[in-house]
Formats: C-alpha cells, structure tokens, sequence
C-alpha cells in the first residue's frame, strides 16, 4: 500500500516509541528479572537472521540423504556453533546449548529427557521463594512427576545443607531441582550434590536469575560444586537477549537433552537471538568479571542504605544478599508504611523506578547504566522518600537518569 499509513500501524508505532523513550531513557529500571542489551547485540536481534529457519539433522528424504531440512543456513549454523562454544567456556562446563526459547523452556529440554514420568522430584516452594513453574500444577503437572518440597528458610530462602542433605535422604527423589526466582544466597551445593549423587539423583541447577554473576565468577560456579546441568534465563542478572541456554560436564546427559530438543521441545531456534546471545557471552568473557562485582556489590550497597533508612530488608545479619536481589519483607513493609509492595512499586512507577510487586529489587540493570555502590544512598533516599512518605521524586529521577546516556560495559 502506498500512502499514509493505516491508524492502527501509526498508533503501534507511537506506542513503541513511547515505550523506548520511557523505560529506556527515563527510568531507573530495578527489575531483577530485567537487563540492558549492548548495542551490538540489540542490531544482532534486528538483523537478517529474525526471520530464517535452519534445522541441521542428518536424513534421508525420498531416498537422498540430507543434512538440513534448509539451504542457505552457512552462517547461521557457524553462529550456532560459536554461541555454544562460547556457553562451554563460560560455564565451565564441555556441552552446551542456545537453543532453549527461555528459561522455562531450557527447564523443560532438561527435564523432559532427564528425569522420567512418575519420577520424584525435590524443588524449593514459591512460598520459601522457590520458582512457581516448578509447583505441583505447572511443569510437574505438565511433566507428571511428584514435586516435594526442598526445605529453605522462610523470610530468605536461604538452604541449610544439614536439612536439604536430610531431606534428601528421606525422600530419596529422582531429581533435585535447585533455583529460585527470590534468589538471595549460594546454595551448600557440595554437600547436596555429595547426597543426591550417592543416591543417583541429578542435581539440575535453575541458574535464571544468577546466570550473569555465576557468569562472572561471583556467585557459585554450579558445575564445578557437583551440578550435573546448569540452566537457564540469559535476560536476568544475564545481560543478554530474552532466552535460555544449558551447560554440562556430562557426555550422556547431554546426548539425552540434544537429542530430545528439537520437536520435542521446540522447532527453530530463533537464529538472531543466538546471534545476540553470543555477543553477550563475548562480551562477558572480557568485562563479565567487573560487571558481576559491580551488580553484587550494589545490591548489598542498597541494602545498607535502605535498612539504615529502616526499610525491612531481609537477611541484615547475612549482609542483606549476594546476589543482583535485594529483598523487602512485606509484612513488616506493610507495617512499618502502611502499603505492601504491590502498592510500594505503583507509585515508584509513576516516579520513574521501575520495581516489581513482590518486594525484590535488582541492581543488574543499573549497573549497566554505570551506577556503582555510593550511588546506592541516593537511590535508597529516592526509594524510601517516594514510597514511604509518597514525595515526589519524579523530576530528581529524570535528571539524574539523563546523566547516564550510555551502558557502561560495552
Ligand atoms: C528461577 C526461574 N526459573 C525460570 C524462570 C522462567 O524464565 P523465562 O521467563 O526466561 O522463561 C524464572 C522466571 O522468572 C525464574 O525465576
């Protein structure tokens, strides 16, 4: 059509507009489930790539033997292979794979294969911050295994290895699926994989929300401590494109997972977002290390600043966190503010900190913006006088936001 263009089309196009002037120019973003790509790899997700099919598989067609379903894969498939190489290294492990759509779904290419039907599985509650995809009607239902529960402590969903190690032994499960979506602290991870290991249970680590500081070295490295996969989420801590990826030490379980992947699982795997995830990994070989530091060490700086503002943080006796979370207790929130977190979030919205409903606050996406530790007073004053006292705060935050133009690890 030549012409104006259609109400609808200009109407979509003011809205993406908008969106990227808001969220990516005016805001402090503290979603720990959020982050910024580089420049690189955001012109890797609009490339050619967005819209091509490759599917390598050795074949025979009509009596031809085959080895892609598609011409015109060459670099694609060199794409594919370097983002897995580049997985390998970063994890520390020898197989790898960036197929995964997501993180829930590098869960399911792990499970599915891995763990049978009517197997008993161990995961950390959504009431002890344990992921909800992993609670009896999701994917146990979906998967149809027996979920129990792997005890964490209540409030901060921290794992003692003495009760993790005895639940185990008592309910001697398939699987221990290890990750939280309230992910504060490094698992006792030796000691239950020592437990789960002497009982031929696997030990499959959900690194979602961590992956970007086990990635720089300042978290737990899941593999080396007796993880047999680790998997998970590249947009979190992970400065990536939305997705997923999974890493492994062992030849078997890998042949498992690759084999059942595509049809099973999924079918093409979204070529440019491979492409974008392995600029990330390049890039987190070279900077992953400093980034990692900054993130953690902003998020026990908030901390700080906000308990000595008598915010309720969680875990003050344990230094508040050792990962990108930081978390607020929602009774005492309630209590202390008269507001839950839910409401807490609607008005830093409107004050330009973008937070989610349920009290955690990640510091992965300011530290990208170039934010580091005595920045956090200052954010914590913003959060604490907006939420608490219902100030405005809005024209401070859009000016202060104006001084960080660009990403700082580039
Ligand atoms: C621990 C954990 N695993 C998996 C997921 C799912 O990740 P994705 O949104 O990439 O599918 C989440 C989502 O927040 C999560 O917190």
């Amino acid at each position: 059509m030549i012409g104006p263009r259609p109400a609808e089309e200009q109407r979509l196009a003011r809205l993406v507009r908008a969106h990227n002037r808001w969220r990516g120019r005016e805001v402090f973003n503290l979603l720990p489930s959020e982050n910024a790509l580089s420049p690189t790899a955001r012109r890797y997700l609009g490339s050619d790539l967005a819209g091509r099919y490759t599917l390598p598989l050795q074949s025979v067609f009509h009596g031809e033997q085959i080895d892609n379903s598609y011409a015109g894969t060459r670099y694609a498939d060199q794409i594919e292979a370097l983002a897995n190489a580049a997985a390998a290294r970063l994890f520390h492990g020898r197989f790898a794979s960036t197929k995964p759509l997501s993180g829930h779904i590098a869960a399911l290419a792990v499970l599915a294969p891995l763990v049978p039907r009517r197997s008993k599985i161990l995961a950390i509650p959504p009431s002890e911050g344990g992921y909800d995809g992993y609670a009896p009607g999701y994917l146990p239902a979906v998967l149809d295994y027996l979920v129990r529960p792997l005890p964490a402590r209540a409030g901060t969903g921290i794992v003692s290895a003495e009760e993790a190690v005895a639940e185990i032994r008592r309910e001697r499960p398939n699987a221990v699926l290890l990750g939280q979506s309230f992910f504060l602290f490094p698992y006792p991870l030796r000691e239950i994989a020592e437990a789960a290991h002497a009982q031929e249970a696997l030990v499959l680590y959900d690194a979602s929300h961590v992956l970007g500081l086990v990635a720089g070295g300042e978290f737990q490295d899941p593999l080396a401590e007796g993880a047999d996969v680790v998997f998970g989420s590249t947009h979190k801590s992970f400065p990536g494109p939305q997705g997923g990826l999974l890493v492994t030490d062992r030849e078997d379980l890998f042949a498992q997972i690759d084999g059942a992947l595509v049809w099973r699982v999924l079918d093409n795997a979204h070529w440019h977002r491979i492409a974008a995830l392995a600029q990330t990994l390049l890039e987190l070989e070279r900077w992953g290390k400093e980034y990692a530091q900054t993130v953690v060490a902003n998020a026990q700086a908030l901390g700080r600043a906000l308990a000595d503002r008598s915010a309720p943080v969680v875990a003050a006796d344990r230094g508040f966190t050792r990962s990108h979370q930081v978390h607020l207790a929602p009774e005492e929130l309630r209590r202390q503010w008269g507001i839950g977190p839910g409401a807490a979030a609607r008005r830093w919205e409107k004050q330009g900190l973008i937070t989610d409903l349920v009290g955690r606050l990640g510091t992965a996406e300011v530290a990208r913006l170039g934010l580091v530790p005595v920045d956090m007073d200052r954010l914590a004053d913003l959060l604490v006088r907006s939420g608490r006292d219902g100030t405005s705060v809005r024209s401070e935050v859009r000016s202060w936001r104006q001084q960080f133009p660009r990403l700082k690890f580039l």
